[in-house]
């Protein structure tokens, strides 16, 4: 049975969420807000074993979280559940499903692939540490996105990037640039789930200007206090003492009408 989650549910789903990964997990942190916040779906056997969490936006689904107990992979829980949020989008005319998958992470590939989800972007995490630091030349302000199809990341969360969304973020400072052409882009976000975690996505041009983006962001992230500063970004950027690659990430996207 697959249905929606309910506040009991916590101590079963944390209990298989406790080892998904080398590092461990984060659905502990985050289940509160998803259990308000979208729709998060549990797998019910006689006890939860699998849950899901979607976010519906206007042109697209985003799809995250999905956990099955290692007890019971292999069995098509995670394709219904999956299979079941897009029914959800397809009803309410929403176009696209997008998910985010460690590049690494082969049997969450392969169930995407299997369920005519494409690579549409890769994408690189990267961390940055808080220092004061300075003889970096960038501006705040709005910049005109040529492309129609971008993204930039809220929350772990890929949201397109329009021209409305660029005038909010531009009208609370959240944009910042570099360089003559203005190609060098910073989007700003702090992170709804975690304190203290700026998460900024970069549009990278050239390597001074890239440089100019992540010496501002140290500073930044110094005089604000931040502990974590996290970058994500399609390009590879330039080498800066303090900023580490951690993983890739495919951005994988289903056509859904
Ligand atoms: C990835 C995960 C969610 C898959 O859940 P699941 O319920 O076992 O997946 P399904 O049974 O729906 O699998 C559907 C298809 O995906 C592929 N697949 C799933 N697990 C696989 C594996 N370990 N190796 C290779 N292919 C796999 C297969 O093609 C499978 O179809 P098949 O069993 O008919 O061959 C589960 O392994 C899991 O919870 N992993 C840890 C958390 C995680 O990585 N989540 C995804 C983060 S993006």
């Amino acid at each position: 049975m697959i249905r929606k989650a309910v506040p009991s549910d916590k101590p079963y789903v944390l209990k298989f969420c406790k080892y998904t990964f080398s590092w461990g997990d984060y659905i502990q942190d985050v289940w509160d807000y998803w259990l308000l916040d979208g729709t998060l779906l549990v797998a019910q056997k006689t006890i939860p074993v699998g849950i899901i969490h979607g976010v519906f936006f206007k042109n697209q689904v985003w799809i995250e979280g999905i956990r099955i107990d290692s007890k019971f992979r292999r069995q098509g829980l995670a394709s219904k559940m999956i299979k079941k949020i897009e029914l959800m989008a397809k009803e309410k005319l929403i176009p696209f499903s997008y998910m985010l998958i460690d590049s690494e992470n082969k049997p969450s590939l392969s169930m995407a692939k299997k369920l005519n989800y494409k690579i549409f972007q890769s994408w690189n995490f990267y961390t940055l540490s808080a220092k004061k630091t300075s003889n970096y030349h960038v501006s705040v302000g709005n910049v005109i996105f040529e492309n129609q199809f971008l993204h930039y990341v809220k929350s772990w969360r890929w949201i397109p990037l329009d021209n409305d969304q660029s005038d909010l973020l531009a009208s609370k400072n959240k944009i910042i640039y570099s360089g003559k052409d203005r190609k060098t882009i910073a989007i700003l976000s702090d992170s709804e789930h975690f304190k203290n975690t700026l998460i900024a996505t970069i549009f990278a041009g050239s390597q001074n200007s890239t440089k100019n983006i992540i010496l501002y962001l140290q500073n930044f992230g110094k005089k604000n206090n931040y502990h974590r500063l996290q970058i994500l970004t399609r390009e590879n950027l330039p080498k800066v003492k303090g900023l580490e690659l951690k993983i890739s990430f495919h951005l994988m996207q289903k056509v859904l009408s």
